[in-house]
């Protein structure tokens, strides 16, 4: 076939299938008119393809290019006839919708692997029969320190050491905020205080944890954050004794870390304002359990001092109790072996989807 007749016949074509899509009123219509022009089995255009083998093979290149721009403009009318019925949405979309595809997944939210670690440790001091409770963040001096058996002159209580509060007055000028007290307000350094409020409340037993956040103004490096949770634990009762603490402590981290092996945990002496005696804890995770080996610090323990009883209106001579307090970043961070804190709170969801 010459050149010219197969550009004649493309012409005729496209002018025909245009003025038929122009022309249609109806989705019958169009369909038919879809059918006739560009219907993949017999419609005309497919007719036309045919002619493009029987073209000459020097022609070839211009008789495809022609084939192409007729093709794009009867299919550019069809498009305009459709969109003008408003019937195209709908065979576009179901055009474009492949049901082989695989589906698109969702991406579900997870729990912050620092709400997962105290979830975890909540659910294990709950089978040991610890009740969780919580205590405010902003404290007053009494239960940060003075009920705890801190004094005065504690180092403890230095304001380079706590985030002391603070009230705006209209002026802009800032006064020390303030409890009921008079005595200054600040961020909780340590949940011990929640051991106070508890044994306020509630006369003698008692058999509760607390975990949550607290303040210090500390730098931030790998293993200092100016706020980190704490996990507190206080079992006040007739006649608690110290071998009570360690095999509490003991099964708790066994819980946590073991699985099958054992856990071993050690006590070092140590000092806080109340406890008497005071111990630095540390964890034995075993390396085929998992972990690293080494004994690992967990945080402090002892047996309740009992300048901190009579705080709370607790008679010393009827009952004893120990008391915890363990890091939880710390606890979270060998487990999952993170090795900076700061990870945990850049709240970077490409670090945080791995937990
Ligand atoms: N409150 C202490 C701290 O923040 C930790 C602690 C030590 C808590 C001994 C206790 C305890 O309950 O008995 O460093």
């Amino acid at each position: 076939m010459a050149l010219s007749d197969f550009i004649a016949q493309l012409d005729v074509l496209e002018a025909e299938a245009t003025r038929a899509f122009g022309a249609v009123a109806d989705a019958a219509a169009l369909e038919a008119a879809r059918v006739e022009y560009v219907g993949a089995k017999a419609g005309k255009l497919k007719e036309a393809q045919q002619g493009l083998g029987k073209v000459d093979k020097a022609d070839k290149p211009a008789a495809g290019k022609k084939f192409n721009e007729a093709k794009t403009a009867i299919e550019a009318a069809l498009a305009a006839a459709q969109e003008r019925l408003a019937v195209g949405a709908e065979t576009s979309a179901q055009a474009a919708f492949d049901i082989t595809r695989p589906g698109r997944p969702l991406r579900l939210g997870k729990l912050h692997p620092i709400t997962q670690t105290i979830e975890r440790m909540k659910e294990i001091m709950g089978r040991l029969g610890f009740t969780a409770v919580e205590g405010p963040e902003i404290e007053d001096n009494w239960h940060n320190f003075e009920a705890l058996n801190i004094p005065l002159s504690h180092p403890a209580r230095d304001p380079l050491d706590n985030f002391y509060l603070a009230t705006a007055a209209a002026s802009g000028e800032l006064n020390e905020a303030t409890g009921p007290d008079g005595k200054p307000l600040l961020l909780r350094s340590q949940t011990s205080t929640v051991q106070i409020r508890v044994m306020e409340k509630t006369p003698p037993p008692v058999r509760i944890v607390s975990l949550g956040r607290v303040y210090r103004p500390d730098t931030a490096d790998a293993t200092h954050y100016p706020m980190f949770h704490q996990i507190e634990g206080l079992l006040v009762d007739r006649g608690v004794t110290m071998a009570e603490l360690k095999s509490t402590l003991r099964m708790f981290c066994q819980a946590y870390f073991g699985g099958d092996d054992d856990v071993h945990i050690r006590f070092r002496t140590s000092f806080f304002p109340f406890t008497e005696p005071s111990v630095e804890v540390d964890m034995n995770w075993p390396k085929k359990a998992g972990g690293t080996g080494g004994w690992m610090e967990m945080g402090g323990a002892g047996m309740v001092d009992p300048n901190v009883l009579r705080a709370v209106g607790y008679d010393p001579e009827q009952v004893t109790g120990f008391a915890f307090g363990l890091g939880v970043e710390r606890i979270c961070m060998r487990q999952h072996k993170v090795r900076d804190i700061r990870d945990l709170y850049t709240n970077d969801v490409r670090f945080l989807a791995q937990f």
